[in-house]
C-alpha cells in the first residue's frame, strides 16, 4: 500500500465535521504555523517540499509564492481554483466533498504564508452541492477561532469566501477566473502582468489548485524535507489520480509519485486491470488536454525505460512519444475503443468551451469538430486527416491562454498514433456507418 497523506483520514466516520477532524489531528498545521513559524518559514517549508501545482501545469508552488509582489501596500489575495472542469479529472470535488476541513486548513496556512487576509474559493458552478459543505466547514472553523480576526491570538486575520462560477471550463484558467471573480466575462488576460503582481482587483494574487492547497497542512506537519522524500526526481509527494475509462475500478486514488503506470492500471489497490480482461489500446494520462499515448508507449518510454506516474517520466519523449501528468486525470481505453470518436468527443468539448477571444481557437476548434464529425460519420475525405493536423498546428501556441493548445494536442496526437484508424474511417464509410463504435477494433479485423 502506498503512503497516504491527503486521503489517510477519509474513512473516519464523521470526518466531514469539525470536531472529528480536530480530534484526529486537524488544524494542528494552523497551530504550528501561526504559533511557532513566521510566514517566511512556512514558505521555506513549501519550497523544500518541492510540491508542484496539481492543477495541470505542475509549476512549483513555493516558487510561485515567492514571486508574489510583497513590495506594495495593496492587499494580497489567495484564490483556490476549484473550477475543475477538465474531462477525466474529478479529484478536487472528491477532496472537497469528503475532506472539506483539510482544504480549509491548507487555505489558512497558505494565506498566512502569503500575507493574504482574504481568500476566495472559486468553485465550478455545477458543484452547487459542494458549496454548502464548504460553507459549513468555514462556519465551523470560524466558530472555533481558526478563521476571523486575530486567529489563535497570533495577530493574523483571515476571511474565506466561496464563490460559485457559472459552469465555464475557461474560468479554470487563472486569469479568466480572476476576471469572473471580479464580475466580468471570464476571458483570459494577456500576460504579463502576471497575477503575482497584478491579479484580483490589480492586486498581488496567488492562484492554486484545490489539491495543491490541501497538501500544505500535511507539508507543514511533516516538514518540507520529509515530504520531498516521497516520490522521485522533481515529482515529490503524493498525487491524486482520477481514474476512469475501461478499467475495473474507476475512482480517485492517492499514489506516491513514481509508481509505474503498469502497476497503477493493473494492481488491485488501484484500477484493478482492464474491464472484461480486454487488451489496453491507449491512455490519456492527465485529463483530456494532454496527448493520447498508444499502448506501446504506455508501460515503456521510447527509450525502453519503465514509464512512471511522474511529471518527468510521462513527458519523456516530448510530443512524439510522451504525454503529460497534467491534472492527473487518467482515462484508459481498451482494444474496442474508437479513437476517432473519442477525438471528436473531446473536440466538441473544446469548441463549446472556447471563450472566442482568439480567432485561431474560436474558429479552429469549430473546424476541428466539424471535420472530425464528418470522418466519424463516414463522410470524410482522405485529405481531411492532414487538414486536421494543419488546423491543430495553427491553433497551438497562437492563443492568449493554453485552451487552444489543450484543444490541439489531443487531435494531433490521435492522428500521430492512430492515423490508420482515421484512414479506415475514410476508406470504409460503409463499415463505419450504423456500426457500434464501441467495436471499432473488430472492424479492423478482416
Ligand atoms: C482552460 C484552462 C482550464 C483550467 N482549469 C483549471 C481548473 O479547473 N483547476 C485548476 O486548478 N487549474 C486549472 N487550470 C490551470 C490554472 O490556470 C492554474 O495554472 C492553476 O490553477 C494553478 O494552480 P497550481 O499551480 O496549484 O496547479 C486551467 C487552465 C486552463 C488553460
Amino acid at each position: 500500500m502506498g503512503r497516504k497523506i491527503l486521503l489517510d483520514k477519509i474513512d473516519i466516520p464523521g470526518i466531514l465535521g469539525f470536531d472529528v477532524y480536530r480530534n484526529n489531528g486537524g488544524y494542528s498545521a494552523v497551530e504550528k504555523a501561526l504559533k511557532t513559524m513566521s510566514p517566511d518559514q512556512v514558505l521555506d517549508e513549501v519550497k523544500k517540499s518541492g510540491i508542484r501545482g496539481r492543477g495541470g501545469a505542475g509549476f512549483p508552488a513555493g516558487m510561485k509564492w515567492s514571486f508574489l509582489d510583497r513590495s506594495t501596500n495593496n492587499p494580497r489575495y489567495l484564490i483556490c481554483n476549484a473550477d475543475e472542469s477538465e474531462p477525466g479529472t474529478f479529484k478536487d470535488r472528491y477532496l472537497m466533498e469528503k475532506l472539506p476541513h483539510l482544504l480549509i486548513e491548507g487555505l489558512i496556512v497558505s494565506s498566512y504564508a502569503l500575507g493574504a487576509n482574504t481568500c476566495f474559493i472559486y468553485i465550478r458552478g455545477e458543484f452547487k452541492y459542494l458549496v454548502g459543505i464548504l460553507e459549513k466547514a468555514i462556519f465551523e472553523a470560524r466558530k472555533n477561532g481558526f478563521i476571523g480576526k486575530n486567529i489563535l491570538s497570533s495577530g493574523y486575520s483571515l476571511d474565506i469566501y466561496v464563490h460559485p462560477g457559472a459552469g465555464a471550463y475557461i474560468c479554470g484558467e487563472e486569469t479568466a477566473l480572476i476576471e469572473s471573480l471580479e464580475g466580468k466575462r471570464g476571458n483570459p488576460r494577456i500576460k504579463p502582468p502576471f497575477p503575482a503582481s497584478k491579479g484580483l482587483y490589480q492586486c498581488p494574487t496567488v492562484v492554486n489548485n484545490v489539491e495543491t492547497l490541501a497538501s500544505i497542512g500535511p507539508i507543514i506537519i511533516m516538514g518540507g524535507e520529509e515530504y520531498a522524500k516521497i516520490g522521485t526526481g522533481k515529482s515529490t509527494g503524493t498525487k491524486l489520480i482520477s481514474a476512469s475509462g475501461h478499467i475495473n475500478q474507476p475512482g480517485v486514488y492517492e499514489i506516491e509519485m513514481g509508481i509505474s503506470v503498469e502497476d497503477f492500471i493493473y494492481l488491485d489497490e488501484y484500477c484493478g486491470g482492464i474491464r472484461g480482461s480486454k487488451k489496453l489500446k491507449a491512455i490519456v494520462a492527465g485529463g483530456s488536454s494532454v496527448p493520447v499515448l498508444p499502448e506501446n508507449l504506455v508501460f515503456k518510454t521510447a527509450k525502453n525505460e519503465t514509464r512512471l506516474m511522474t511529471y518527468e517520466s510521462l513527458a519523456e519523449g516530448g510530443f512524439e512519444s510522451g504525454t503529460m501528468l497534467g491534472s492527473g486525470g487518467l482515462i484508459v481505453y481498451d482494444e474496442d475503443a474508437c479513437m476517432v470518436r473519442n477525438t471528436w468527443n473531446f473536440s466538441r468539448f473544446y469548441h463549446h468551451e472556447s471563450c472566442g477571444q482568439c480567432s485561431p481557437c474560436r474558429e479552429g476548434t469549430g473546424w476541428m469538430e466539424k471535420v472530425l464529425y464528418r470522418i466519424e460519420h463516414g463522410q470524410g475525405r482522405i485529405e481531411d486527416i492532414d487538414l486536421l493536423v494543419n488546423i491543430s498546428k495553427n491553433i497551438e501556441g497562437n492563443t492568449i491562454c493554453p485552451l487552444g493548445d489543450a484543444a490541439a494536442w489531443p487531435v494531433a496526437s490521435a492522428i500521430r498514433h492512430f492515423r490508420e484508424e482515421f484512414e479506415f474511417h475514410v476508406k470504409h464509410p460503409e463499415k463505419i456507418k450504423n456500426k457500434d463504435h464501441g467495436n471499432i477494433q473488430k472492424l479492423f479485423v478482416p
